[in-house]
């Protein structure tokens, strides 16, 4: 049993909607909220809005608190890095902060050999980092992407980035050299197969198709790949779908960057996400998460290939101390309060459930996901699959207005990423809010 959630005004309340009235006012409209929680206070997995509602976040402040909101062990780390120094661009000099982090982080990332780590403050900053560096290393131009996959909305990874028109629409031109193939989103397989009888075309036609008719493969420095897509609707690649990519990057001398900016930092119930298919990536990107809050991003790669030359690259604030020492304290807590287990633990419980109750529903399409990363996606009907975009929009906006602060993604996906120390009474509290929501859209047609 649990006291969660607390609505005690109908939210929107009186303090809230003062509070929108002035966003409108000064904040870019470029911004996309779901919808009009202001947030007061977190604390763990529970969010209070400024009318004093509390909701059970199953958001994680977009899969970035994975250790809870507020941690108290991360706040103390802030607060004694505060009173030790605030700002010293590492660009320029050196700290003690950015190597021990850089140290732990070599240790998580995947592979027995020396890595490097350059340190920004955001994700999309991690996967600029990255394509340069694999640019530099290489001396070759060419990258390929995946349809559907989100990188950042800097233009480098945006022209990374092919998930929804409306995040490119008239920002052309973007960065030249990049070429989209498919994803293996074995629910709705952009070449119309099915798993496994497919036998993994979609990586099988990267090197049949487009490196024999447009895409010189010695042109090419990269594959940018996240190891579940998420702004694209977490999609779960099948089984080998990774080692097959991975035995083409090794046959034609292509680099793999591996975005864990929101699948990494335990999310799917390990450190990375793409350790779920065991291959050793290149340049590892990782955010998010990864300070609880705090701007910070890491591009971890292999020594050698971080080989670029002093001036190359660089930003003022990147490996911030205050962010560093909170990672540090992060790292620590998933390790110790043994937050992969929960995260597989709880997650394998959300999805049987949520399967279940998949089986009884005409709107729910697929359910997947790993550890705490898990997705509904919400069609139509079943035969169809036409995305239920409005249906899973109502799901969230309703959910929150009962107190469970859930987000869509993709076209028709309710994510679910709460923080990974959430227990079992919160979750069951939390998807009896979400069910009812999914029956009253099937309800309502
Ligand atoms: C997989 C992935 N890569 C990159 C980014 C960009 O991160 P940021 O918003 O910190 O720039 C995101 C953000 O959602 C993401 O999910």
């Amino acid at each position: 049993m649990t006291d969660y959630p607390k609505i005690v005004v109908s939210p929107p309340g009186p303090n809230a909607r003062a509070l929108l009235a002035r966003d409108e006012r000064c904040i870019s409209p470029s911004y996309k909220r779901y919808y009009p929680m202001v947030i007061e206070s977190a604390h763990d997995c529970i969010v209070k809005d400024v009318d004093g509602n509390e909701y059970i976040d199953l958001n994680a402040g977009i899969a970035c608190m994975n250790v809870g909101h507020n941690h108290p062990r991360v706040t103390r780390a802030i607060k004694s890095q505060c009173d030790r120094f605030l700002h010293y661009s590492n660009t320029d000099f050196y700290y003690r902060e950015v190597i021990e982090l850089a140290e732990r982080l070599a240790q998580i990332v995947p592979g027995n050999f020396e890595k490097k780590t350059y340190f920004g403050n955001s994700g999309t900053e991690a996967i600029e980092a990255a394509v340069k560096l694999a640019r530099w290393h290489t001396r070759k131009q060419l990258l390929i992407g995946f349809a559907n996959a989100f990188h950042g909305r800097t233009l480098g990874a945006l022209s990374i980035t092919a998930s929804k028109p409306v995040q490119r629409r008239y920002f052309s031109p973007l960065v030249p050299g990049v070429v989209h193939v498919p994803y293996a989103y074995c629910y709705r397989c952009p070449f119309k197969l099915k798993y496994p009888e497919c036998h993994y075309w979609c990586v099988d036609f990267i090197e049949e198709y487009v490196l024999q008719k447009y895409v010189p493969q010695e042109d090419l420095a990269a594959i940018v790949f996240e190891p579940i897509q998420g702004e694209g609707g977490y999609v779960v690649p099948p089984p080998e779908y990774f080692q097959r990519l991975k035995r083409l990057a090794d046959k034609y001398d292509i680099l793999l960057i591996d975005d864990e900016v929101q699948s990494g930092i335990g999310r799917t119930g390990k450190w990375l996400a793409i350790e779920h298919w065991g291959i050793e990536p290149d340049i590892v990107c990782l955010a998010k998460a990864l300070a609880s809050g705090l701007p910070l991003s890491a591009t971890v790669a292999k020594a050698e290939i971080m080989d670029w030359m002093s001036g190359s690259h660089g930003s003022t604030f990147g490996g911030n101390p205050l962010s560093c020492s909170a990672a540090a304290s992060v790292l620590d807590i998933v390790g110790e309060e043994k937050l992969l287990e929960n995260a597989k633990r709880q997650g394998d419980h959300v999805l049987k459930r949520l399967r279940e109750f998949g089986e009884k529903s005409e709107i729910v399409g697929d359910v997947r996901g790993k550890g705490l990363m898990i997705g509904v996606e919400l069609v139509e009907n079943k035969e169809g699959k036409k995305p239920a975009s409005e249906k899973a929009a109502d799901v969230v906006t309703n959910s929150w207005k009962r107190g469970v602060a859930a987000v869509t993604c993709g076209a028709s996906t309710i994510r679910l990423s709460p923080p990974l120390s959430i227990d079992r009474a919160l979750l069951d509290a939390a998807l009896d809010i979400l069910e009812d929501a999914m029956v009253e859209a099937a309800r309502n047609g």
